[in-house]
C-alpha cells in the first residue's frame, strides 16, 4: 500500500497544519485536497456551517474547557464526527499541544512567512479588518457573523492573550503573537514530526515530508503549488460583504419606517 493510500485509510487526523491564519493555510488545504488527504478542516469549515452553528459552538467549548482530557474529548469528537483526515488554520492550529497527544501518528506542517512583518501586514490587511468595529457593525445583520464567526474569533484571541500575553488583533508593528505561537509549536511538536513550510517553497519539501509523489497533470507535468487567498482577492470579498451589509441596513431601516408610518 502506498503512503498516499495509507493516509486515506487511517483513522483520525494524519496531517495537521500548525501555522497561524495568513501563513498559506488555504493553499495548504487545497494542496492536501489534491493529495487526497481529505476531508480537511479549515476555518472555512466553520464559515460553511449554517444555523445552529454547531462548529462554532463546539470550538468555543473547546477553547473554554480548561481540563486537558475533557478538552481533548471535545476536539477528537469534532474531527471524528466529520471524518476529518487533516486540519489546518484556526481553530486547529490553536490546539497544537492537544493534537500532538491525540494523534501520535500525525505529521505537523508549520506554515511560516518570509518575515514576521510580512505576516502582520497580511493579517491586518484582511482578518484584522474582519475584527474591526466598522466590519462588525456593517455586517451586524448577518446572523452568521454575529453568532458564529465573531464570537469564535473573539474567544480564540482571548486564549492567545491568556496563554501568550499577545493577540492576533494588534498594531502594525506588533509581531509578538507570531513569535510566541511559532516558539510554542517548536517546543511541543517533536522535531521528527515537524516541517516548517513557507508556501512559496512549493510541493518539494511538502511531498518529501509526507512521503508522496509531487502531483502531476495528465501529461505528467508537475502541478503548480496552489496560491490562493491573497490579500487582494480576500479584500474584494470583504468589501462586497460590507457593501451588502450596508444595503441590508438601509433596507431594514426603510422597512421599519414604512411599517411604523402605516401603523400610525
Ligand atoms: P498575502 O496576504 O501576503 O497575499 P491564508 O490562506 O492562511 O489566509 O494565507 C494567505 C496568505 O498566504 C496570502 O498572503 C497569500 O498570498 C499567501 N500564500 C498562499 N499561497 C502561497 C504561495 N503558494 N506562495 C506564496 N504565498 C502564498
Amino acid at each position: 500500500m502506498s503512503e498516499k493510500d495509507a493516509y486515506k485509510q487511517s483513522d483520525g487526523l494524519q496531517v495537521v497544519g500548525t501555522g497561524l491564519p495568513r501563513t498559506g493555510t488555504l493553499s495548504l488545504y487545497t494542496a492536501l485536497g489534491i493529495l487526497g488527504i481529505t476531508p480537511c478542516h479549515h476555518f472555512k469549515t466553520v464559515m460553511d456551517d449554517g444555523f445552529p452553528y454547531r462548529q462554532s459552538q463546539r470550538w468555543q467549548q473547546a477553547c473554554k474547557t480548561k481540563d486537558a482530557k475533557a478538552r481533548r474529548d471535545v476536539i477528537r469528537q469534532i474531527y471524528s464526527d466529520g471524518g476529518f483526515k487533516s486540519g489546518v488554520d484556526y481553530p486547529t492550529s490553536h490546539f497544537v499541544e492537544d493534537l500532538v497527544e491525540l494523534y501520535p501518528d500525525a505529521k505537523f506542517i508549520h506554515g511560516i512567512r518570509s518575515s514576521p512583518q510580512q505576516w502582520r501586514k497580511s493579517f491586518n490587511g484582511t482578518i484584522g479588518r474582519v475584527r474591526s468595529s466598522a466590519f462588525y457593525y456593517s455586517c451586524f445583520l448577518f446572523p452568521q457573523q454575529r453568532f458564529s464567526l465573531q464570537p469564535l474569533l473573539g474567544v480564540l484571541d482571548a486564549c492567545n492573550i491568556r496563554n501568550f500575553h499577545a493577540g492576533l488583533v494588534s498594531s502594525n508593528d506588533d509581531v509578538e503573537v507570531y513569535h510566541r505561537h511559532n516558539a510554542h509549536v517548536r517546543q511541543v511538536v517533536p522535531a521528527s514530526r515537524l516541517l516548517e513550510f513557507d508556501p512559496k517553497q512549493g510541493w518539494g519539501p511538502l511531498c518529501q515530508f509526507l512521503n508522496v509523489p509531487i502531483p502531476t497533470d495528465e501529461y505528467g507535468n508537475e502541478l503548480d503549488y496552489p496560491h490562493v487567498n491573497d490579500t487582494e482577492k480576500l479584500n474584494k470579498v470583504l468589501n462586497m460583504m460590507i457593501a451588502v451589509g450596508c444595503v441590508v441596513w438601509v433596507a431594514a431601516i426603510a422597512a421599519t419606517y414604512f411599517i411604523v408610518a402605516r401603523l400610525w
